[in-house]
């Protein structure tokens, strides 16, 4: 049995967290839930938006599965998602993207995983408004050793998982000093790799090719804001974020959660899509090697998404996330 810190999250985050957990349950996944609040909840019980008990129990557990978390926009708090993963140095953001069979799609063979940087660049926090002059500065903070090791990551991850291609997506022709130093740590990374091919592309060009032809792209790895965006548009590719899964991976912690937020236009009305949170959970079983039971909730899942009506209403079924959650025990 394994511990795993959970945080439910806001919004959609409280309904698909408890899908998972009826899941788990139904599998016998051998996985002890130790949940935690985090954000505004946390912030009106305990007056700490990460609070202590939650710092300790992922210390303590190494493990977290995570519901997105609101943050306000443009103004308000810092993001509790970018502070959990600047505290826990989670540095990867594993973003994988395949076309599921059965699940409505333009696209047929997508097989792509993002490598987002994720502690870095426009995240970095450093974003600051001159009141007299009424200029802001939000500052893109690029580091030599973080981009050394977003780039030995991906390679590393390409390697292991028999990949052809690492993409870097970039923007060094107008942000030169920022991106010689990811274009150098993609060049020195590749150099330990030649049986990788090794691809570069700016950013605006690669959005373009990635609407085009997906299926031409393998790893592609990028900094922090690229990373963001390019997650949504190839969830948009294989069916949407309701299908999506992710993990925030550092060299002590690793906490799984999907690619969307908390869904505020649909929060409360028991209809989204649980998948990418089981998908993520199901990348948390295979970190953790419990590789049978793993695979085992991917298949139920898999038999489920192959059938339309049993699906929830963003994939065209007739599904709420109850009962989809009650169709795939019934395919465990
Ligand atoms: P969002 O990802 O919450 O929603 C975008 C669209 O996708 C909406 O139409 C939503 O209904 C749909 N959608 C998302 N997940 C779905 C699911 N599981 N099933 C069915 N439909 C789904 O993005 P939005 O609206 O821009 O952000 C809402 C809030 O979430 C914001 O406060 C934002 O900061 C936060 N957020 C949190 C993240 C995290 O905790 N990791 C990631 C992204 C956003």
């Amino acid at each position: 049995m394994k511990t795993v810190t959970l945080i439910p999250g806001d919004g959609i985050g409280l309904e698909i967290v408890e899908s998972v957990k009826e899941i788990f349950a139904a599998a016998k996944a051998p996985i002890i839930w130790d949940t935690q609040i985090i954000g505004k909840t946390a912030f009106e019980q305990t007056g700490q938006l990460i609070p202590d008990a939650l710092i300790e129990s992922i210390k303590k557990n190494g493990i977290g599965l995570k519901g997105p978390a609101e943050t306000p926009i443009g103004k308000g708090f810092k993001s509790v998602n970018v502070q959990l993963r600047q505290l826990f140095d989670l540095y990867a953001n594993v973003r994988p993207c395949q076309t599921i069979e059965g699940v409505e799609s333009r696209y047929e063979n997508v097989d792509l995983v993002i490598f987002r940087e994720n502690t870095e660049g426009l995240y970095s926090g450093l974003d600051y408004y001159d009141e007299r002059l009424q200029i802001a500065d939000t500052i893109s903070r690029i580091t030599v050793a973080g981009s050394k090791r977003i780039l030995a990551a991906a390679f590393e991850y390409a390697h292991q998982n028999k990949r052809k291609k690492v993409t870097l997506v970039h923007k060094a022709n107008i942000l030169k000093q920022s991106g010689k130093i990811l274009l150098d740590a993609g060049h020195e990374a590749a150099a330990r790799y030649p049986h990788i091919e090794f691809e570069d592309k700016i950013i605006d060009n690669m959005s373009m090719q990635l609407v085009r032809n997906p299926e031409r792209f393998d790893v592609i790895v990028t900094s922090n804001l690229f990373g963001d965006i390019l997650s949504d548009l190839c969830a948009g590719l294989v069916g949407g974020l309701g299908v999506v899964s992710g993990a925030n991976i550092g060299e002590e912690v690793a906490i799984f959660e999907a690619v969307h937020g908390t869904a505020p236009d649909i929060a409360g009305k028991g209809i989204a899509n649980p998948t990418a949170l089981l998908r993520s959970a199901v990348m948390m079983l295979f970190h953790l090697e419990y590789t049978e039971i793993a695979q085992k909730i991917d298949q139920a899942l898999i038999k489920t998404l192959k059938q339309k009506e049993l699906c929830t209403g963003d994939l065209g079924g007739n599904a709420n996330t109850k009962t989809f959650t009650q169709n795939v025990i019934n395919h465990l």
